[in-house]
């Protein structure tokens, strides 16, 4: 993950946040689409740019806790163990909003998403970002991934200009993301805590910190929209295989163009197919699924076919992000 963007790069980018435009930025988990939250017009920009419902929140990304009053309105005590163990890192927590905080960046919710991002590049650009300018305080920067609504989130700046070219007025590169899916979502805006969304930070990870089990959002958890059914996908057709019935599937599938992402190797005498190896362990399996299953979108196959890889505590993440992939 060499961090590539220069400090005057960075300064730029900071500068360009600060007068409203929109910045292509790494954190460690994928590139974010940056604006000031603070600033409704230049959200607005964000959602035309992905094509985003209005009523999806956004998840605001601050450089240090000193910053987390002027967003949340309550931090309860769950939140500081959550934040002393994992950030900057890996995870949003959802807490109850502060006065002030733009409808356009919770989604009209009296919740408010928070990350403080981990990626050295993505932290400068923030501390460069906050502060008093023309009268306005700056102090966070609203950024979901930076994709197309639905798509595969980026995790490289190449995939972000690709993905929306000129309607980012910057593109800070980072390198390839180290993590590579989104955060895990926790919500603590309630007496429970819930996880809206799984990532690398494990429920086994939260529930030890927290000393108590994290659990699945019910019907009074706040809305994670973006956490729909459909989503992270490719466009080619794409099918979770069991390991076990990989091979039948292959066959029974003869004659059509296929890509296949599996951790087995490539059995010998494939002709026609494009086997594209995973990792086995699963920091590597999700630093890399990402950018392979673009690779594998481009190459124009009838299907891709992917190895489910196995339902065990540490992979839930990866197994969500595959399960709202797939068009099963
Ligand atoms: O790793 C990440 O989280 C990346 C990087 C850029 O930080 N961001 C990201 O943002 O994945 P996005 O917008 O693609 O996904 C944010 C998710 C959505 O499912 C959204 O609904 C949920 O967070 N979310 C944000 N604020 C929320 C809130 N107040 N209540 C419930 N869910 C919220
Ligand atoms: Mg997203």
């Amino acid at each position: 993950m060499p961090a590539t963007a220069t400090k005057a790069e960075i300064e730029r980018a900071a500068a360009i946040l600060r007068a409203g435009g929109l910045v292509g930025f790494p954190t460690e988990t994928v590139y974010g689409l940056g604006a000031d939250a603070s600033n409704p017009a230049a959200v607005a920009r964000i959602f035309a740019a992905k094509g985003r419902p209005q009523d999806h929140p956004l998840i605001v990304h601050v450089a240090g806790m000193e910053l987390l009053p002027l967003w949340a309105g309550e931090i309860p005590p769950a939140a500081h163990k959550l934040a002393a163990a994992f950030w900057p890192g890996p995870l949003t927590l959802i807490l109850k909003r502060a006065d002030g905080v733009p409808d356009c960046v919770t989604g009209g919710q009296d919740t408010v998403g928070l990350r403080i991002p981990g990626h050295p590049v993505a932290l400068e650009m923030l501390k460069a970002f906050a502060g008093e300018a023309r009268g306005r305080r700056h102090s966070g920067v609203a950024a979901p991934s930076a994709n197309k609504f639905g798509r595969i989130s980026p995790t490289t700046a190449e995939h972000v200009r690709a993905e929306l070219g000129a309607a980012v007025d910057a593109v800070l590169d980072g390198g390839d993301c180290d993590v590579g899916i989104e955060s895990t979502i926790v919500d603590l805006s309630r007496a429970r805590a819930v996880l809206l969304r799984p990532g690398q930070i494990t429920p086994a990870q939260i529930a030890a910190v927290l000393g108590a089990e994290v659990g699945p959002p019910d019907a009074a958890a706040p809305r994670a929209p973006g956490a729909l059914e459909s989503h992270y996908a490719p466009r080619t057709p794409l099918h979770l295989v069991p390991a076990a019935e990989l091979t039948a599937r292959l066959a029974a599938l003869r004659g059509r163009k296929l890509a296949v992402l599996a951790r087995a190797e490539a059995p010998s005498g494939l002709k026609d197919i494009y086997w594209q190896a995973a990792p086995r362990a699963v920091a590597g399996y999700a630093h890399e699924l990402y950018a392979s299953l673009r690779r594998l979108d481009d190459l124009d196959c009838d299907v891709i076919l992917v190895e489910a890889p196995p339902a065990v505590p540490g992979w839930e993440g990866v197994n969500d992000r595959l399960r709202r992939a797939s068009s099963d």
